[in-house]
């Protein structure tokens, strides 16, 4: 069953959102050559504190961090270390849980380390295009595989990348993950339809090369069989009769998603 949110419940994980938002691009700034994602954790844990609000991934079925922090061929779910330094020319994906007063929100960013080659600011870009296009689906009546198949289209059809099948997205609420799950592929016009309160977070990873993915022994990070380079690029996003509202990000904010 998929919950729907009243207003108020809304506005509760808006105030998650936007304490999300604010911690992730004051990390955004921080990441540069020499900076170790360990760092990049103790920040966001310890800013996450200050605005009185809790780590949502923290001890998510023994996960032992604040963020994720998945670089270049890793796609999500790398674990903050104090020996991984960021190297110029690297792509990290930032992904980012925050509870408040019971609710949740849910965003991640993926962001150059100092330069990087064009090939690599084309998947960040057209990784981003697609959450964006995906957004633009979050409306009353839609069916929920048109989500899935718009960034299957922007990724894969129009751009020949590789949208991972392994992984997916999820709706949201009072806990991180809930029903249902928000594919990154598949046929327009299935699944439920969109109705008022619903909650997604929508959350593309694109891969240069095949869409297969595998874990590595730590567990947790999810990085690509091949070893190309993957992005990720996430927010949570409510159904309105007014059409989306990115949750994660403040209300008066246009334009792309992040
Ligand atoms: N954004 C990811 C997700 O929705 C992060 C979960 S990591 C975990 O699945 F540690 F919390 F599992
Ligand atoms: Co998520």
């Amino acid at each position: 069953m998929i919950v729907c949110k009243s207003q108020a419940e809304l506005e509760k994980m808006h105030h998650a959102g936007l304490i999300l938002w604010e911690v992730l691009n004051e990390l955004r700034g921080m990441v540069k050559p020499g900076v170790t994602t360990k760092d990049l954790d103790e920040y966001a844990e310890r800013r996450t504190a200050e605005l009185k609000a809790r780590p949502a991934f923290k001890n998510y079925r023994g996960y032992p961090a604040t963020l994720c922090t998945s670089i270049n061929s890793e796609v999500v779910h790398g674990i903050p270390s104090r020996s991984r330094r960021l190297e110029e020319g690297d792509i990290i994906s930032l992904d980012f849980g925050v509870e408040y007063d019971g609710y949740y929100a849910d965003a991640a960013v993926t962001v150059p380390v100092g330069r990087i080659t064009p090939e690599l600011q084309k998947l960040l870009q057209v990784t981003r295009e697609s959450l964006d296009q995906a957004i633009e689906k979050v409306r009353v009546g839609n069916r929920l595989s048109d989500i899935s198949a718009a960034v299957q289209n922007w990724a894969e059809r129009k751009n020949g990348y590789s949208v991972v099948r392994d992984l997916c997205g999820h709706g949201i609420g009072t806990h991180i993950h809930e029903e249902p799950n928000v594919l990154n592929y598949g046929e327009p016009g299935r699944g439920p339809r969109l109705q008022e309160g619903m909650v997604f977070a929508i959350e593309p990873m694109v891969n240069i090369g095949g869409p297969e993915v595998k874990v590595l022994d730590d567990d947790w990070t999810a990085v690509t069989t091949d070893g190309t380079k993957s992005a990720h690029f996430e927010h949570t996003v409510a159904v309105t009769a007014n059409g989306p509202w990115i949750l994660t990000r403040p209300r008066e904010m246009q334009g792309p998603s992040w």
